[in-house]
């Protein structure tokens, strides 16, 4: 039988970061409030040449290393950080992936479902077109009001993923349970560079599209919790993920989860998020990579749970079976590589890049160099942004 799915899977993150201590501390609030209550370390703080092209073309370039680009037809950029209101993201990550022209290229948006969205609509496309792969792009830099709630839950990063028929990753099965409401839970009008969010609400949505999705999920395929090896949420920060997976057993009859039991269906997938912060439409993803890099128990063969989230909303339960041999694809070593070797930002330094924004005003400007990934975006002129490549 064909599987379909993902072939490839690889993570990129700002190599700077903030302590949520040294917030909390700026904030006059207790840090565990930040460590303990939201389940939240540190947060990736992306230097003023780095976006989210940059990061998305820096996820992709190993797996690029390892692919013909002639093989990738459709690419796919979802986002909700945008750089451009007509030209697609997709089209900047063409450009300096140096993919071929015979290409279908364009943005997917819907909050940080729209690397989900994207990855659906992959699926089918591979199914008629066996011997191509997609790429998918998921990038985003998650930005609150300083001093606000949502602050300490900021974040910074992308994924790449290829995908395929016969898959080397995870084959996704085709049931999905699906959550569409119109609601304002988070938002970010056209004008803003900060989301406006209405934080207890967007929790309390984020569980109802989780148990609905659950249950339509759990209604097409026959499966129960017992099915899953491992389960991985949308992570907007690492405790929402944690109240959902209590509330989703309790919907599914199972009335007390142990801490060893929540440590062991979901722990591994926290470990990257708990320390890079929102990511917003590549969190659930970077979760998935956080659990198969983490994970020392070899799970071919076994089924992982995902739910995916995005604020407005929609929400996804699907699922997806691991691959005899898909160690031996992962990019754990360049993971830990990017998360061990990262610069610590003082207060001062994170608020200086905070307000620091983007030009509008189209004259000339060149950016200074900071560590970035294989790719920096180096200046803006007449109103079009300029990226070079560093290797
Ligand atoms: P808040 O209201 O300032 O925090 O902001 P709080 O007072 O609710 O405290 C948070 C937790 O810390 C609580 O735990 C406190 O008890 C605990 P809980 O009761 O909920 O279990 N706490 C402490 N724990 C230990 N020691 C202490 C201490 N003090 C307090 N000393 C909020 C929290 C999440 C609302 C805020 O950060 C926010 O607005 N974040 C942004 C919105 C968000 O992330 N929503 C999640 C669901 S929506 C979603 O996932 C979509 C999204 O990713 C975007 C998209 O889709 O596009 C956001």
């Amino acid at each position: 039988m064909t599987t379909v799915g993902i072939d490839l899977i690889s993570f990129y993150t700002p190599q700077y970061f903030l302590d949520l201590k040294t917030l909390a501390e700026k904030r006059g609030v207790d840090f565990n409030k930040f460590y303990t209550g939201l389940g939240q370390e540190k947060m990736a703080i992306p230097p003023p040449d780095e976006d989210i092209v940059t990061m998305a073309a820096s996820a992709a370039r190993p797996i690029l290393d390892q692919t013909d680009p002639s093989e990738i037809e459709l690419l796919l950029f979802g986002t909700e950080s945008g750089v451009d209101q007509s030209k697609a993201a997709a089209m900047f990550a063409h450009g300096l992936l140096k993919l071929p022209t015979r290409c279908r290229g364009f943005e997917v948006k819907e909050a940080c479902y729209a690397g989900t969205a994207a990855l659906q609509l992959a699926i089918p496309w591979a199914l008629r077109n066996p011997g191509k792969k997609a790429l998918i792009l998921a990038s985003d830099i998650a930005r609150y009001d300083l001093n606000s709630p949502g602050e300490p839950t900021q974040g910074a990063g992308a994924i790449a993923m290829l995908v395929g028929v016969n898959p080397r990753i995870m084959a996704i099965e085709p049931e999905s349970g699906l959550y569409a409401s119109d609601v304002m839970d988070f938002w970010r009008p056209n004008y803003r560079d900060e989301a406006v969010v209405d934080g207890k609400y967007s929790m309390r949505v984020y569980i109802a599209a989780l148990e609905e999705a659950w249950r339509q999920y759990h209604a097409l395929s026959g499966r129960g919790l017992a099915d899953m090896a491992r389960f991985c949420y949308h992570l907007p920060f690492t405790k929402m993920a944690e109240k959902a997976h209590v509330r989703l057993a309790k919907t599914a009859g199972v009335a007390n989860l142990s801490p060893e039991d929540m440590e062991h269906q979901m722990g591994e997938s926290l470990h990257y998020n708990r320390i890079t912060g929102n990511t917003y439409a590549a969190s659930l993803y970077e979760g998935l990579c956080s659990l198969l890099d983490n994970c020392t128990k070899d799970l071919a063969g076994k089924r992982v749970a995902l739910f995916s989230y995005g604020s407005g909303c929609m929400g996804e339960f699907f699922s997806g079976i691991l691959q005899a041999d898909y160690r031996k694809h992962l990019y754990s070593a360049a993971h830990k590589n990017l998360l061990d070797n990262r610069t610590e930002l003082t207060y001062q330094q994170y608020e200086d890049v905070f307000q620091l924004g983007c030009p509008t005003d189209g004259g000339d400007h060149t950016f200074a160099q900071y560590r970035t990934g294989v790719y920096r975006m180096k200046g803006i002129s007449q109103h079009k942004r300029l990226y070079e490549a560093l290797t």
